[in-house]
């Protein structure tokens, strides 16, 4: 007789689905296979699906070149992933983790699906940066099965993770997810679910201040980003990391948080970032942000 109180209780963790293979996806794919989970990795349509396998393919190579991994162990991980665009492939999965575009909207259709689709014991779990886990929870149809998992950029480089509980959370969920992060070699830390979790409410803030005291003309981008180096040790400058995470995605979250809590003075978006947006120079991904970049190049020029 199981012990647990959730019924039916949480499944042994053997397949992963990874809903979603852009700049996160297709690093959750890879550190879950790395540790042996089986993943089904899933994108709508067969142009974002083998865009999806060609970043794990590259980075997967770049370890391979380096020796960090044997020709056996790459074709193995690789072998670990089945990639698919139909949503029936999902439906044997232990936990679903999806890391699509941050759109509320399509999130929340898309659990609806997943939950007509995927077994009843099956977790539920969301990469997303900013929005609301508990939105998405309670449209899930298990909401007392959904957490948060939000991974960093380069997810194959970045050791933490985040994991978000709702109120609903069954703490045996909760409990399971942990577990998992540390499974796939990540360091897990635990949060509820409020704006930007633990390191986006610390880290949005502060790049829009960098931001800020550019609009302001008091200090150079070169001389902003060289502080934050060479004073606080941070690897990266605020707005060199801003073009590396995507201006789009900074102008995405700062947008929602000032609309949803315009009371709060930390939220606030700067015009050097908005111009920027407005003008489709979003950093790395597009060649220019604060910077100019290279193909490839994860240290752009000013
Ligand atoms: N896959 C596999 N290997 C990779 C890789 C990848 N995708 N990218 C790089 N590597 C390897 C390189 O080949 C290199 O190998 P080597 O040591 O054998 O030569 C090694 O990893 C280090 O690469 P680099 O020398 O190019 O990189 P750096 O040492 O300069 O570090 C960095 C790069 C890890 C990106 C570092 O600059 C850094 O930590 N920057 C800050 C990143 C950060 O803060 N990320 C969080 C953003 S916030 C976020 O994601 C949340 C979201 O919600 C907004």
């Amino acid at each position: 007789r199981s012990l647990s109180t959730l019924s039916p209780p949480v499944p042994k963790f053997d397949t992963v689905a990874c809903v979603g293979l852009g700049l996160m996806g297709h690093g959750i794919a890879q550190v879950s296979a790395q540790a042996n989970f089986k993943v089904v990795a899933f994108e709508q349509e067969q142009r974002f699906l083998d865009a999806g396998r060609s970043r794990i393919e590259g980075s997967l190579g770049k370890m391979l070149k380096r020796e960090k991994i044997s020709q056996e162990q790459y074709d193995g991980i690789m072998n670990g992933i089945t990639y698919t665009t139909d949503f029936a492939d999902l439906a044997s999965s232990d936990l679903v983790v999806e890391a699509v575009i941050e759109n509320m909207d399509l999130k929340k259709q898309l659990w609806g699906e997943l939950n007509n689709v995927c077994k009843p014991d099956a977790i539920f779990a969301s990469n997303t940066s900013s929005l609301s886990i508990t939105e998405m929870a309670d449209v899930s149809g298990r909401p007392d099965r959904f957490v948060g998992v939000h991974f960093f950029n380069p997810v194959q480089l970045m050791k933490l993770t985040e994991v978000i509980r709702t109120v609903h959370t069954h703490p045996e969920v909760f409990d399971a997810c942990h577990s998992w992060v540390g499974d796939i070699k990540k360091v897990a830390v635990s949060c509820n679910d409020t704006p930007g979790f633990i390191v986006n409410r610390l880290l949005v803030p502060s790049l829009t201040q960098a931001c800020l005291m550019l609009d302001r003309k008091d200090a150079t981008i070169k001389d902003i980003d060289l502080s934050m180096q060479l004073g606080a040790g941070h690897p990266m400058g605020p707005l060199h990391l801003a073009d590396y995470i995507g201006l789009d995605t900074i102008h995405s979250i700062i947008a929602g948080w000032v609309e949803k809590y315009p009371d709060e003075p930390a939220f606030e978006m700067p015009k050097c970032l908005k111009e920027r947006f407005d003008n489709g120079d979003l950093g790395r991904k597009t060649g220019k942000g604060f910077y100019h970049w290279g193909a490839g190049d994860v240290r752009g020029e000013p």
